[in-house]
Formats: structure tokens, sequence, C-alpha cells
């Protein structure tokens, strides 16, 4: 890839000016996002409107244009991180036509927060520095437009789903599956990845899109994804699509998605022993990896530790159950937080309270394997310190983020 060359002199205001912007952060993102969407409220279509409340959105796109800005004389550090972003925006549907919107608002926003300080010449080296950067995800979102649009089984932006079964996992877990109602055929995927659903919603002025972990392995004639419903708790609203999903959509019914995306994988080329750790809801990436593990890779080591409450939030446990006991190389292992009396009476589950180091190390014979987890944030932090700790180097450790991607210092 080929990136416009800014002179040193532009380069100059841009990483001296860095630290500024960073600094009024937060007050530059959120006039932005306001700015932004009181002239295009078309993008409300697209943005979530929770993670917007919650500011999370607002730092992640503010930080990652900072950081681009510190390396824009040589933007292939970032490029990893670049990639995991297009994988979101592709999935969204994020087009090259809406990159000069957040440009303008940006610049606009940047200058309304920083007044007088804001020269000229600062705004201008800012407008082509974004431009340098928005050309660089341009490129890489088309290539992966263009690849989901061509391979087989393949399709462009949003594609219509039937409900052919909805299925109760657990009190809080139902997995829905998908087939085209086109009745064309469905591309593959690699275990990990996630499809984004486009809710309609009566009166709803918005549509309200969201990622779902594909839950099944590649090569059926379905998509399976499973939802957790988000219940409300006091002042707190309740989930707005996981409820749709849960109360308004049937088996019959209609639903739009994007095809498979994302970067969180499981690595078949390595024959290493694998580790899949996961919370919750946080179990359908590692489903499909599990399944696709023991049917592609029958003789590598695997062994999947699922944390839940109980057995009454736990899903799949006999389909988890099922398929470890039919490989003698599978191992599998639950731990619940506040198992029931009848989970103390069946004895379901190897460990009472959280995964924490000393537990895995008693289970697994080293820490020479590669590690998936996924999970709550608080349950994500753990699992990472804890491989820290037990000094699992980085290129070993893979996760995923069920919400925009956040930190995982304690
Ligand atoms: C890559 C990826 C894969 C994912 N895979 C899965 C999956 O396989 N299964 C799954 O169930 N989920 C998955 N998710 C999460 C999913 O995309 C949704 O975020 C989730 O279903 C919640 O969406 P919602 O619309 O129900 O909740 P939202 O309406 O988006 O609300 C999110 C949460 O915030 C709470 N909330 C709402 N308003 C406020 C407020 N004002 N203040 C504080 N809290 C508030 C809600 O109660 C809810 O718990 C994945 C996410 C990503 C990014
Ligand atoms: C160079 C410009 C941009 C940068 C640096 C950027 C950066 C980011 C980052 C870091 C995330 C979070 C990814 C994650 O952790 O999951 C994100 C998500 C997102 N981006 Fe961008 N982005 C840019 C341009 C755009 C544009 C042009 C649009 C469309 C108008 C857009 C729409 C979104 C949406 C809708 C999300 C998902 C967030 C949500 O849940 O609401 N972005 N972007």
């Amino acid at each position: 890839m080929t990136t416009k060359v800014l002179d040193s002199k532009t380069i100059d205001i841009i990483k001296s000016t860095v630290p500024v912007l960073a600094e009024h952060g937060p007050a530059i993102t959120s006039r932005f996002y306001q700015m932004m969407f009181t002239n295009h409220p078309e993008l409300l279509h697209i943005f979530n409107h929770v993670n917007q409340k919650q500011g999370k959105q607002q730092q992640a796109l503010a930080n990652t244009v900072y950081a681009a800005a510190q390396y824009i004389d040589q933007l292939e550090t970032i490029f990893p991180a670049v990639k995991q972003i297009a994988h979101k925006h592709r999935s969204l549907g994020v087009k090259a036509e809406h990159y000069p919107i957040v440009g303008e608002h940006l610049l606009l926003a940047i200058k309304d927060v920083l007044g007088d300080a804001a020269t000229d010449e600062i705004i201008n080296a800012w407008g082509e520095a974004y431009g340098v950067i928005a050309d660089v995800f341009i490129s890489v979102e088309q290539e992966m437009y263009n690849e989901a649009a061509t391979k087989p089984g393949g399709w462009e932006g949003f594609r219509e789903f039937i409900i052919t079964n909805k299925v109760k996992e657990s009190d809080v877990i139902t997995s829905f599956y998908l087939k085209p109602k086109d009745g064309g055929s469905l591309s593959n995927f690699q275990p990990g990845q996630y499809i984004t659903v486009k809710a309609i919603i009566d009166r709803e002025a918005y549509t309200h899109l969201r990622q779902y972990s594909l839950s099944d392995v590649p090569g059926e004639e379905y998509y399976r994804i499973s939802v957790k419903r988000e219940d409300g708790k006091g002042d707190i609203p309740a989930g707005i699509v996981s409820n749709f999903l849960h109360h308004q959509v049937s088996e019959g019914d209609t639903l739009e998605i994007t095809a498979p995306a994302g970067d969180f994988v499981l690595q078949t080329h390595e024959n290493r022993p694998v580790v899949l750790l996961s919370g919750g809801v946080g179990q359908t990436p590692m489903i499909s990896m599990l399944k696709t593990l023991a049917s592609q890779q029958p003789t590598r080591d695997v062994t999947y530790v699922h944390a839940a409450i109980n057995s009454t939030y736990h899903a799949f446990h006999e389909e988890i159950a099922r398929i470890t006991s039919e490989h003698e190389n599978l191992n599998y292992f639950v731990s619940y937080e506040s198992p029931t009396a009848e989970d103390q009476q069946a004895k379901n589950y190897q460990k009472e309270g959280h995964i924490d180091l000393p537990w895995l190390q008693s289970i697994l014979k080293n820490n020479k394997a590669d590690f998936y987890f996924c999970g709550p944030v608080p349950f994500m932090k753990a699992m990472n310190q804890a491989l820290k700790e037990w000094n699992v180097p980085d290129e070993r450790i893979h996760f995923e983020f069920f919400g925009p991607k956040g930190s995982l210092e304690v």
C-alpha cells in the first residue's frame, strides 16, 4: 500500500500538537459526535447509541486517531490495529464516503474546543494527516469488501436470512439458526468470527446494529448465533437488541446480517496445545473453535475451561460434554461462581469461585499452549493477568472484546 507523503513541517506540527489534542480528547470527541449527529442524523443508523452514552466509542475513535497521528511518518506500525478496526467497520457497512464527514467534524470540533489556539496552520496540518489516515482505512476496508463479496457464498452489505430455529440454551442464552432467504449458498468463515445483525424495531427511529459471534462450525447450511438477554437493573435500561431478539423475533422471521468478519480466529496452521477460556456468553466463539478443532485437528491437545454463574446460566453444557467425551485429547472444565443446591449435589463443576492461576496451573500441563479467551471485561482482565504472570508470551494470547476494544490492564 502506498500512502501520501506529508512534508516535514506538517509532520512536525502534527507531532507537537498530538499531546494537546489528547489532553482535550474527551471534550473534542464529545463535541465531534454532537455536531456530526446534528448534521448527519442518518449516521445514527450505524453507531451504537448505548456506547455513545457510555463514552466508550468516543474514546476508541479518538485514541486511534491520536495514535495514528503519533506515527504519521511510519503508519505501517499501526496496520495491525487498523485491520482489526477495519473488520468492524466492514461488518457495520462503513464506507469511503463516510470518511470526509468524520474528518470535517473532527476538525470543526478541534477548532471549537481549542479556539484561537487552533491556528489555520494547525487545522490544515490535521486535515492533511486525517486524509492520510483515512486513506489507509479506506483501502484496507475496500479489500475486505471485495473479499467478502466475491468469495463463494459471499455477499455485499446486508443479506436477508430466515430464522429456521430458535433454541433456548439456558435461562439467559438463546440460539438462532439462520439460513439465507434467497436460497443461495453460505460463505465459509473462520471459527471466532462474527456477523452484524441489523435490528429494525417498531417505534425506534433508527436501526440498531450489533455483532454476534458465530457459535457453530463453518460448513453447515446455516449460521448459528447465541445471544445473552441483557436485563435492565434499577435505572439501567435493558439491552435493546438482545431483548428484541429474545422477545420479538420468532422462527420464520427475517433478519438482516452482514458477512462474517473479525481477526480473532483459530490458528489452525499451528499444532501446539490450545487452551480456550470463556466467561458467560463469551463461550460462543470458543464453541465454534472447539468443534472445529475436534473435526479438523483431532490429534491436537485442547483444554476448554468455562466460567458461569451456575448451571441455570450455563449454555451448551451437554453439547460440549458430549464432544469432549468422544475425544481423548479434548478436556473440559467448568467453574461456577455460585453453584445451586442441585449443582452441588450433581457435582457438575470442577471449581467453585473464579478461574485463577493456581487452578489453571493445576489442570494444565504447562504454559506452552495458544490461549484464547473471551468474556465480560473483569473476566478478561483476570485471564490476561494470570497468563502474563505465568509468562505466556503475547503472541500466544488471543482475545475478543464483546464491545469496543478496551484496556486489559488491571
Ligand atoms: C465481536 C463481538 C462479538 C459478540 N458476540 C456476542 C455473542 O456471541 N453473544 C452475545 O450475546 N453478545 C455478543 N456480543 C455483544 C453484542 O454485540 C451486544 O453488545 C449485546 O447483545 C448487547 O446488546 P443490546 O442491544 O442488547 O444492549 P445495549 O442496548 O447495547 O446495551 C448494552 C448494555 O448496557 C446496558 N445499558 C443500557 N443503557 C445503559 C445506560 N444508560 N447506562 C449503563 N448501562 C446501560 C444494557 O442493560 C446492556 O447490558 C458481541 C460483541 C462483539 C463486539
Ligand atoms: C480514520 C478514521 C476512523 C478511525 C481512526 C476510527 C476508529 C474506530 C475505532 C478504534 C473503533 C472501535 C473498534 C472496536 O474496538 O471494536 C471504531 C468503531 C466504529 N467506527 Fe470508526 N473510525 C474511523 C472512521 C469511521 C467512520 C468514517 C465511520 C462511519 C461514519 C465510523 C463508524 C464506526 C462505528 C459505527 C463503529 C462501531 C462503534 C459502535 O459500536 O458504535 N468510523 N472506529
